[in-house]
């Protein structure tokens, strides 16, 4: 009886320490790490504005002759806006440590009309970060529930019907849509670290 008594306390303390060990690995993930809805899509990053801040660009396009340019991108020409790109503060961080992007590293790109006016008709020149116009995320993810083995993928949240709002969820694109362009031409791992500023290695 006593013998049973603690084997059953040793399974009761056992258990209990697992429970604090699942616990503690399910907590352990970043609060800024990427989640997904049933589906295998990618729900929109929530107050990415307070992540790190790695740059800013105006109008980038692309030379026709590269071979990944996509009629998508190509459009980026007729029309200059400003692409404003956010890291995840976790990745961030491992990234300026370990030199390398780690699962669950998640780039926000906001996209804004490049204004030149306002209201009140104060400004004699310069371009400002004007409408709200878009929102394109890339995310690291070595076990991404849709199934796809490839580590980055890329999705648009911009709302079709009104590019000022945006969508609780996307599906990643195909790889020949963004993520051979990125792969072949992104100085670091699929990202333009030699846009960025806050990531580049100082030259
Ligand atoms: C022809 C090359 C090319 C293709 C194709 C392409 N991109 Fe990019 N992408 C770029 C470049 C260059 C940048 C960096 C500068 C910028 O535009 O802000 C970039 C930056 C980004 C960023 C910011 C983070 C990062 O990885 O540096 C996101 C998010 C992004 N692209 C999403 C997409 C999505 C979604 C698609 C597919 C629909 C796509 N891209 C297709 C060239 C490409």
């Amino acid at each position: 009886m006593v013998y049973l008594g603690s084997a059953f306390r040793l399974c009761a303390l056992s258990l209990s320490l697992m429970l604090v060990f699942v616990t503690y690995s399910v907590r352990a993930e970043p609060s800024d790490f990427p989640t997904y809805s049933a589906d295998g899509s990618l729900r929109a990053p929530r107050e990415f504005e307070q992540w790190i801040f790695v740059g800013s660009n105006l109008g980038l396009s692309y030379n026709e002759s590269v071979a990944t340019v996509t009629p998508r991108e190509l459009k980026r020409a007729e029309t200059p806006r400003f692409h404003n790109v956010y890291i995840n503060r976790s990745s961030y961080d491992s990234f300026i440590k370990n030199k390398g992007f780690p699962n669950g590293t998640t780039l926000v790109m906001e996209v804004f009309e490049a204004s030149d006016r306002d209201a009140k008709g104060l400004l004699g020149a310069g371009t400002f970060n004007g409408p709200h116009v878009g929102l394109e995320v890339a995310v690291k993810n070595s076990m991404r529930p849709d199934g796809s083995m490839t580590l980055w993928a890329y999705y648009d949240f911009t709302d079709p019907t009104n590019p000022a709002k945006t969508l609780n969820t996307a599906k990643a694109f195909p790889d020949a849509a963004c993520e051979d362009c990125h792969h072949l031409h992104g100085q670091v791992d699929n990202v333009w670290v030699q846009f960025y500023p806050v990531l580049r290695s100082p030259e």
